[in-house]
C-alpha cells in the first residue's frame, strides 16, 4: 500500500523548474508555519477551555482557527489549512490529492507508525505554475477528546450541531488521525 502510494506521489513529481527552489527549505519553513498555527490555536484553546469550559471553547475554534491559519498564510507567504475526511466544519473536505495523502497516513498508523510523527511533500504541476506541497498528520489527543472523542457533553453536543450541522468530528480515540495540516507555496 505504502510503495503503491509513493510509486503515484512520484509519478506526479516533477523535475525541479529553478534552480533557486530549495525543498527542503520549503519544508522546514512548512513545518514552522504548522508550528506557529498550533501553538497559537492551542494557547487560545486552552485559556478559552480554562476560564469558560468547552462550550466557550466551540467558539474560538469556530472563529480564530480560520483567522489564525489566514494570519499565518500572510506572514509566511504559505497558504495553511486543516482537513478531516471526517470533517466538522464544511470548509475543511479534503481534494483528491489530500485525500490520498490522508489515506496514506491512515494505513501507516495501521502499520504501527505514531501518527504525530507523519508528514508529507512533493512538488507538482497545476494550472497556475509549479506548486509546494506539504501535509503534517494531526493526532487526537486527551485535550481533544471533549469535542473529538466518543462521549461528548449534552450541552456541548447541541451547541456542536446547531452551528455544524453535518458534523462528522466525533467519536475519536487518543492516538486516531484526526486530519492534517495543509501548506502550499507557489515555486517561482
Ligand atoms: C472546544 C471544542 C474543541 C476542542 C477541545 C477541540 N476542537 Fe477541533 N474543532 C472544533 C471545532 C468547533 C472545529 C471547527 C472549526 C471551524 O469551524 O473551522 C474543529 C475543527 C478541527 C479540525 C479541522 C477539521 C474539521 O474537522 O473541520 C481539526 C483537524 C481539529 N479540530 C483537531 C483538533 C485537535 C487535534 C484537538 C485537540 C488538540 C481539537 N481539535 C480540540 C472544536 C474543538
Amino acid at each position: 500500500m505504502k510503495k503503491t502510494f509513493l510509486a503515484l506521489a512520484c509519478a506526479s513529481l516533477i523535475p525541479a523548474v529553478s534552480a533557486g527552489f530549495d525543498q527542503t527549505e520549503e519544508v522546514a519553513r512548512a513545518k514552522q508555519a504548522v508550528a506557529g498555527f498550533s501553538a497559537a490555536l492551542k494557547s487560545e484553546l486552552m485559556a478559552a477551555m480554562q476560564s469558560g469550559g468547552a462550550l466557550r471553547a466551540i467558539e474560538v475554534c469556530h472563529t480564530r482557527a480560520a483567522e489564525i491559519s489566514e494570519e499565518v498564510s500572510l506572514e509566511t507567504g504559505m497558504s495553511l489549512f486543516r482537513v478531516s475526511q471526517q470533517n466538522r466544519s464544511p470548509s475543511n473536505v479534503p481534494n483528491d490529492w489530500q485525500t490520498a495523502v490522508l489515506q496514506d497516513f491512515k494505513s501507516r498508523i495501521l502499520a504501527g507508525e505514531e501518527a504525530a510523527s507523519l508528514s508529507w511533500y512533493a512538488q507538482a504541476e497545476t494550472a497556475d505554475g509549479p506548486e509546494f506541497r506539504f501535509m503534517k498528520a494531526i493526532p487526537t489527543g486527551g485535550l481533544c477528546l471533549q469535542c473529538h472523542g466518543t462521549q461528548i457533553a449534552p450541552e456541548v453536543a447541541d451547541k456542536l450541531s446547531e452551528i455544524y450541522p453535518q458534523d462528522k468530528a466525533t467519536g475519536f480515540k487518543p492516538g486516531d488521525l484526526r486530519g492534517a495540516f495543509v501548506v502550499t507555496s507557489r515555486v517561482d
